[in-house]
This record gives C-alpha cells, sequence and structure tokens, in this order.
C-alpha cells in the first residue's frame, strides 16, 4: 500500500504574512491527518524559511518549487539545492508544466536538477503531462515516455525511493477543467507500467504518483479512489486551508477504503 502523498504547489503567490498565516492554517488543519498521510505546501524560495518555522513540528513538510543543479557559487538569481536544505526543505518540485512551456525548461536540464537533488538527499516530485494538442493527437503516451525517460536519465532504481511523479495534464491546470477519473487512472497506469519495465516491479509498485490539474475539494474523492493514483499535487485550492484540508481528509479517507 502506497502512502498517499498531497502536496500544495502555490506558485508565485503570497506575502509574508499570507504565506505564515496560510501555513499555520494547513499545519493546524493537518495534524490530525499526517498519521496516514503525506502532506507538503510549496512556497516560494523567499518564503520557505518562514513558512518551514510557521509548520513546525505539525509533520507537514515544505517543497520548493524549482532549483538549480549547479553548486552554489556565481549563478545570478538561481537557488542552489544545498540552499533548501539549508532552510529544511524536504522536497523540491522539478519539471512542472509552467517551468517547461513558459520558462523553456529541457528534459535534459530538468534531468540535471533531478540528479543533483537527489544526490543531496532531496525528495523530488518530478512533473509529467501533455498538452491539449497532444492529447488530441494521441500522443499522450508518447509525451509521458519521453518525459520519463529524459527526466530520470541515470537515475537509478535505490534513488527512485526518493522520486515521487506528478501527473499534471497541462490542459487541466489552473483551468478548472479536470482529467476525469478515467483520463487520470489510465495515465498513471501508463507511468507505472513505464517503471515497471525500465526498473523492475519493486520500483514500479512502491513510487507514489501524484494527479494535479484542478484538483479540489468536490473532485479530490473521485481521483484518489483511482488504484494507481497516491495523492495529488494541488495549485488553487491549495491556497487556502478550507479548500486545501478537504482535499487531505479524502487522501486519508482514500486509505480506510
Ligand atoms: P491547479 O494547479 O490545481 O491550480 O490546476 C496544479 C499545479 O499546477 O500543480
Amino acid at each position: 500500500m502506497r502512502r498517499p502523498f498531497v502536496a500544495g504547489n502555490w506558485k508565485m503567490t503570497q506575502t509574508h504574512a499570507s504565506a505564515v498565516a496560510l501555513a499555520k492554517g494547513v499545519a493546524d488543519g493537518a495534524k490530525a491527518l499526517v498519521d496516514q498521510v503525506d502532506v507538503a505546501v510549496g512556497p516560494p524560495f523567499v518564503y520557505l524559511t518562514a513558512v518551514k518555522e510557521a509548520v513546525g513540528n505539525s509533520g507537514v513538510t515544505v517543497a520548493a518549487q524549482n532549483a538549480y543543479f549547479e553548486q552554489p557559487g556565481a549563478f545570478t538569481g538561481e537557488t542552489a539545492l544545498d540552499m533548501l536544505t539549508d532552510v529544511g526543505c524536504q522536497w523540491v518540485i522539478l519539471g512542472h508544466s509552467e517551468r517547461r512551456h513558459v520558462l523553456g525548461e529541457t528534459d535534459e536540464l530538468i534531468n540535471k536538477k533531478v540528479q543533483a537533488a537527489l544526490a543531496k538527499g532531496l525528495g523530488v516530485i518530478l512533473c509529467v503531462g501533455e498538452l491539449i494538442e497532444e492529447r488530441k493527437a494521441d500522443q499522450t503516451n508518447a509525451v509521458l515516455d519521453r518525459q520519463m525517460e529524459g527526466g530520470l536519465a541515470d537515475v537509478t532504481a535505490e534513488q527512485m525511493a526518493k522520486v515521487v511523479i506528478a501527473y499534471e495534464p497541462v490542459w487541466a491546470i489552473g483551468t478548472g477543467e479536470t482529467a476525469t477519473p478515467d483520463q487520470a487512472e489510465s495515465a498513471h497506469a501508463h507511468l507505472r507500467n513505464w517503471m515497471q519495465s525500465r526498473y523492475n516491479p519493486d520500483v514500479a509498485q512502491a513510487t507514489r504518483i501524484q494527479y494535479g490539474g484542478s484538483v479540489k475539494p468536490d473532485n479530490a474523492a473521485e481521483l484518489l479512489a483511482q488504484p494507481n493514483v497516491d495523492g495529488a499535487l494541488v495549485g488553487g485550492a491549495s491556497l487556502k486551508p478550507e479548500t486545501f484540508i478537504p482535499i487531505i481528509e479524502a487522501a486519508h479517507v482514500s486509505v480506510a477504503s
């Protein structure tokens, strides 16, 4: 049984005050749920320290939304992985569709970041997902294969213990349009099969695959009920405890059923 993992991606939102208040709200609401569900919040870099302090010992962990693969040094504007571990970050989200499609990140660059993050002992949430035109052209599985092969190049079976995959169909991100439970399940099953062939059945069975793309309190339960959906990467609905906590509760319920 894979332990569900619900993570909030706050993207480029919040002020110092709102980030601290949101983190405290999530910590309070999630305290009773972290026995069965892993929970992380992903604030912008500048608020990582404050958010880490705000979640305290609630069991809620902190994720960064990106990082650079190089050692600390002359890389103006970038953030080193050592800096993330230094401030108590346990996770880094890599390959998010906004980084791929707005900031132009390639699978090759994402792979360098994945490898560097794993070498530093950070957990990696690797995002993959197809554009709407790729889905319409029946290219979904081919795109997922390419992003998995590229992003996980040279990552060993042992290292996969620290990797979580997030399936995020680009057309469902921030659009209010969610993949149906069947569409999500089919992509997740494909990703699991990919891991079975590339690694082995143990890695395929143990690796968690989150669904992301307009996850909300009212659709979380049916998505999380799918056998290959092991959690959620939540954007918009993670920005308020009132909408984020019910998603964590849905994951908690899914463990019992
Ligand atoms: P959304 O974002 O929940 O607002 O669709 C998901 C994500 O980008 O991770």
